[in-house]
């Protein structure tokens, strides 16, 4: 009997794989995988890990309830998708960067902060609850962490000094992923009118734009990239409307207006993007339609296994007497104290707190488009450090 030779088995595999090197294109996305030792993260609540909790004060029970059992600095009762990103693509959740306790940088970091946005307005921080930590502050803290781990790396003496450090060199191999925006269109839509609301998307666009190049004269050269999603749906901004005017709603039941620029704006960016990629030809951008994921979802709740999206899980809201104790929080009504606590079955609602996505709903949109279904180009995430 022959035994088989693993070693010659392996020059044969390899010099397949080269042959496929050299073939077309589609010979190597069938199986190569990129293999990230990182992650860096930008955006808001939808994506925050614990800037805000670590800013600002922890968020409070029952957030976290359903997966980590606490609250976790995430506004949702579990993980985000940037959890099932991390988890797609084999690698620990990602620590926010402002947190000094407990955090792990080995494989990334997060800037994300809730409520921030892509252009800082300054008459609206504080003001309307928009957070200091824009986009571009982002930026500049992701500078600040690369230019301080490489030195702390370089003086470790000791490896296990190191432990906690990104490798220097896997900057350029890391994935840079953003989920920015929503706040900026709705602080334009309640503030602004006119030719000002009709300035605010190609600055935000330009804005973001610039932000890509920064990151790729650094060396970043694989960015996936969420578009906004259906902000006009957030219950909250509809629960206390009382003799709605005919085309305030769409058919599911979202503020049409505020969707519209959205969609405005996703129309926009996602042409900047196809610009980006002939004017810096060595990255790959995937644009990712969370719009049409989280809309899907929304309009389809019953079929997907989900109740009316209308439901929230978590606080008190009674419309007609415009309560709101919101989720986590204590109030006054009908001469009781009352708590905003969870409905307990946070798995069949798509908002957790009239606000965020259940863990349930972000489980659902990232299962739909972590594989490539809602990518340009259709790429799955493993695989998104390919130019095509
Ligand atoms: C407060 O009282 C009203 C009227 O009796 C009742 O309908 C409502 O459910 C009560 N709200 C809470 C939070 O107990
Ligand atoms: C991605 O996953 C979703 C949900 O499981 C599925 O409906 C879709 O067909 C998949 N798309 C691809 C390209 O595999």
């Amino acid at each position: 009997m022959h035994k088989i030779d693993f070693k010659k088995l392996k020059v044969v595999i390899l010099a397949l794989a080269s042959l496929a090197l050299c073939g077309r294109g589609r010979w190597i996305t069938a199986w190569a995988q990129c293999n990230f030792p990182a992650i860096y993260n930008f955006g808001d609540t939808n994506s925050d890990t614990g800037g805000i909790s670590a800013a600002f004060g922890p968020i409070p029970s029952p957030y976290g309830e359903s997966f980590f059992g606490r609250p976790a600095g995430r506004y949702s009762d579990g993980r985000l998708i940037i959890d099932f990103i991390a988890e797609n693509l084999g690698l620990p959740y990602v620590s926010s960067y402002l947190d000094s306790l407990g955090a792990d940088f080995r494989h990334g970091a997060n800037f994300a902060a809730g409520a921030s946005t892509i252009v800082i307005q300054n008459e609206t921080i504080f003001e309307s609850g928009i957070s200091p930590f824009s986009l571009e502050v982002q930026t500049t803290q992701f500078d600040q962490f690369k230019s301080r781990t490489y030195d702390l790396y370089q003086q470790a003496t000791d490896p296990l000094d190191k432990t906690t450090l990104p490798r220097p060199n896997e900057f350029s191999r890391a994935l840079y992923t953003f989920d920015i925006g929503q706040n900026d269109l709705s602080a334009a839509v309640r503030k602004l009118t006119g030719a000002q609301l009709e300035a605010v998307i190609p600055k935000m666009v330009n804005r973001f734009a610039m932000v890509l190049t920064r990151l790729y004269l650094q060396g970043a050269r694989a960015f996936w990239i969420h578009n906004i999603g259906p902000i006009g749906w957030l219950p909250v901004a509809t629960l206390h409307i009382r003799n709605q005017k005919p085309g305030l709603l769409d058919k599911v039941g979202c503020m049409q207006r505020l969707n519209r620029m959205v969609v405005e704006f996703n129309r926009q960016l996602k042409a900047r993007v196809t610009n980006l990629r002939a004017e810096l030809p060595y990255a790959a951008f995937n644009f990712i339609d969370i719009y049409s994921a989280k809309y899907d979802l929304i309009s389809n709740a019953k079929i997907y296994g989900f109740r009316d999206p209308m439901k929230i899980c978590c606080g008190i809201h009674e419309s007609y007497m415009d309560v709101d104790v919101w989720c986590g929080q204590r109030a006054i009504i009908n001469y009781t104290e009352v708590f905003g606590g969870s409905c307990g079955t946070a798995d069949t609602y798509i908002s957790w707190d009239g606000v965020h996505f259940s863990e349930a709903a972000n489980h659902w949109i990232a299962n739909r488009v972590l594989n490539g279904s809602y990518s340009d180009p259709p790429m799955p995430i493993s695989k998104s450090c390919l130019t095509s």
